[in-house]
């Protein structure tokens, strides 16, 4: 199957990074947000990061236009139909809004097209039901997803080969590495990174060094390019908390036990960069 036109479902940080990476590879990209502001920002956010490749030399002011001009934006799913060969859910990670909006695109696309999230936690499985299961896939970008080379294919337990294979294909295509992931609790990328934020925390709240010290060693001793506690407010706290209590709650195993100061933080409404405050000011 060859895919041409993309609805991305959510124009928050995730959903306009991957409108910008399809768009900018000659996608017809339909991008859907409920909220007006967030759509009206994600044009401008994408608009600024092809500027940033522009300038960089990486891409052509000629390639930034045509990626802008294959993006069109819609407050609901009524504009798209049957021509839809993906259609990709980046809206906030909660089971229930994911289910009702994969409903209602399985109406409208119906038999043809591919079905994919891009949930960071979420069983595949379980999101798979409210489409077609065969045809369901997650497809999980990392932050910033214009940057950022992997892309975790996540085969749900009906997932089929001719759906795996076209979305590796369709990866593939815009200069993406894909991953091949089997459904368990936090994939591989978080089922990995998350315990070494969480851990990093703990080595905060017990005072075995102070944050400025925790992050350097990883960047400095392990080459990552921020430092666990930077990241987990990059990623934002409560991500991340919710991220370590899926694998906690689907493993049953206390080596997933989230942090009590990861807890009081979010408690606290300190997320991280989104808030202005995490482990660092902003
Ligand atoms: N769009 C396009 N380009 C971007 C960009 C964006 N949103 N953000 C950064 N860039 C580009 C910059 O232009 C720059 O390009 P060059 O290499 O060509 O110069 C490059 O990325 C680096 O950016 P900066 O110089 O501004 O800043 P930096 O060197 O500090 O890098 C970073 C920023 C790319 C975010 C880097 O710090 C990094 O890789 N951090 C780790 C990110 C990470 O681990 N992400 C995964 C999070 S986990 C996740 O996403 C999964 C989940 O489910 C939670």
């Amino acid at each position: 199957m060859q895919i041409k036109n993309i609805a991305v479902a959510g124009a928050g940080t995730m959903g306009n990074g991957i409108a910008h990476v399809f768009a900018l590879f000659g996608y017809k990209v339909f991008l859907i947000d409920q909220n007006e502001t967030i759509l009206k920002n994600a044009v401008k956010v994408i608009e600024q990061n092809l500027d940033r490749q522009v300038k960089k030399e990486t891409i052509t002011a000629v390639m930034k236009e045509s990626a802008l001009a294959n993006i069109s934006v819609y407050l609901n799913l009524k504009h798209i139909n049957s021509e839809i060969d993906l259609f990709l859910e980046a809206v906030s990670e909660n089971k229930q809004t994911k289910t009702a909006l994969l409903q209602q695109a399985k109406e409208i696309i119906g038999e043809k097209g591919i079905f994919a999230s891009n949930t960071s936690s979420i069983s595949i499985t379980e999101l798979s039901t409210a489409s077609f299961p065969e045809r369901f896939i997650g497809m999980h970008f990392m932050n910033p997803a214009p940057v950022m080379r992997l892309v975790e294919l996540i085969r749900g337990y009906s997932t089929s080969d001719s759906t795996y294979e076209t979305i590796k294909e369709l990866a593939l295509s815009i200069q993406k590495e894909p991953v091949e992931v089997y459904d368990y609790p936090g994939f591989i990328a978080n089922r990995i990174l998350m315990p070494m934020i969480n851990e990093a925390i703990f080595a905060l709240f017990e005072g075995v060094a102070k944050k400025e010290e925790i992050d350097t060693v990883m960047k400095l001793g392990m080459n990552h390019p921020m430092g666990p506690l930077a990241l987990a407010d990059y990623i934002g706290l409560d991500i991340c908390l919710s991220i370590i209590e899926v694998m906690y709650n689907g493993f049953k195993d206390p080596k997933y036990r989230p942090c009590p100061l990861l807890v009081k933080m979010v408690n606290a409404g300190k997320l991280g960069r989104k808030s202005g405050e995490g482990f660092y000011k902003y």
